[in-house]
């Protein structure tokens, strides 16, 4: 029987988390999530099935509702999702499960993982101390799940108070609806050299070289902020938000790790 850990990153923390929780089950595949297999996935089957990523705005992103609801759903001996997040993931794992219950799938264990937010739009990303407390605490909590997970225990989905309904009910739907354009303010600056690493990562295959050797994003985009943060030159901004601000990437994957996926 076989054992898949299914995981979505755009810089590095789901990735990391989804490698510790693998440690459980000894022999797990670990796969990766692009809009490629978002489109064609293969059937959810097997004696283990776990899913990590992130949170975007409260919620799963788009790319996992698309996985899910296209993917057959076979015989799973124990299922488990973890949701990376950078410190407010509201109701993500309730919705998450009500998404899992639509395709008819049992999921025993949610995980919230507390990692440095990546959401460079919003704010500075962390770094120092401040970063290396907040990856200690995702440490712990990825050693705990794995406990749990080896004993294949239950972790159900728990709701927050009302501002966590709030914000997984209302903000999170309207997201969604916005999602796929997100990328309409990505530019490349001068700094960018057309290295093409922007390309390399993007798991929506959403980026092409332009004749001017400047990245063009095709709206299709999974607002993952991979392209953003990942670039070497930090010359891909949205907007005036990103502008003058530190980049993320997760400390233990490198940039290699997160390219060309397929
Ligand atoms: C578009 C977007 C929306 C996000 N929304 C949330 C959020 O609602 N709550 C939260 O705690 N973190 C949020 N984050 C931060 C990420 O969930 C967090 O940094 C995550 O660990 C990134 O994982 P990755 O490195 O695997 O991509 C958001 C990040 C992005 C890019």
């Amino acid at each position: 029987m076989t054992m898949t850990c299914y995981w979505f990153s755009g810089t590095g923390n789901s990735l990391h988390a989804a490698r510790r929780l693998a440690e459980a089950f000894p022999g797990m595949r670990l796969v990766a999530i692009t809009d490629r297999l978002a489109a064609n996935p293969p059937e959810l089957s097997g004696e283990v099935v776990g899913f990590v990523f992130p949170v975007y705005a409260y919620g799963p992103p788009p790319i996992i509702q698309r996985f899910v609801k296209a993917a057959r759903v076979g015989e799973i001996g124990y299922a488990f999702a973890a949701l990376t997040h950078g410190g407010g993931p509201a109701n993500a794992t309730v919705v998450t499960d009500r998404l899992f219950r639509s395709r008819g799938l049992d999921v025993a264990a949610f995980f919230p993982i507390r990692m440095p937010s990546n959401y460079v739009v919003g704010s500075n990303p962390v770094e120092g101390e401040k970063a290396a407390a907040i990856f200690e605490l995702g440490d712990s909590e990825l050693a705990a799940a794995r406990e749990i997970l080896a004993a294949r225990g239950r972790c159900p989905a728990t709701s927050g108070g009302v501002g966590a309904r709030f914000k997984s009910g209302l903000v999170f739907p309207l997201f969604q609806k916005g999602a796929k354009t997100y990328d309409r303010s990505f530019f490349a600056t001068d700094a960018c050299n057309g290295c093409g690493i922007c390309v390399d990562v993007c798991p929506a295959a959403n980026i092409a070289l332009g004749d001017d050797g400047r990245p063009n994003w095709r709206g299709h985009c999974e607002a993952c902020l991979g392209c953003i943060n990942l670039c070497p030159k930090q010359a891909v901004q949205t907007g005036a938000l990103t502008k003058g601000r530190r980049r993320y990437r997760h400390r233990d994957v490198s940039v290699k790790d997160l390219m060309n996926r397929e």
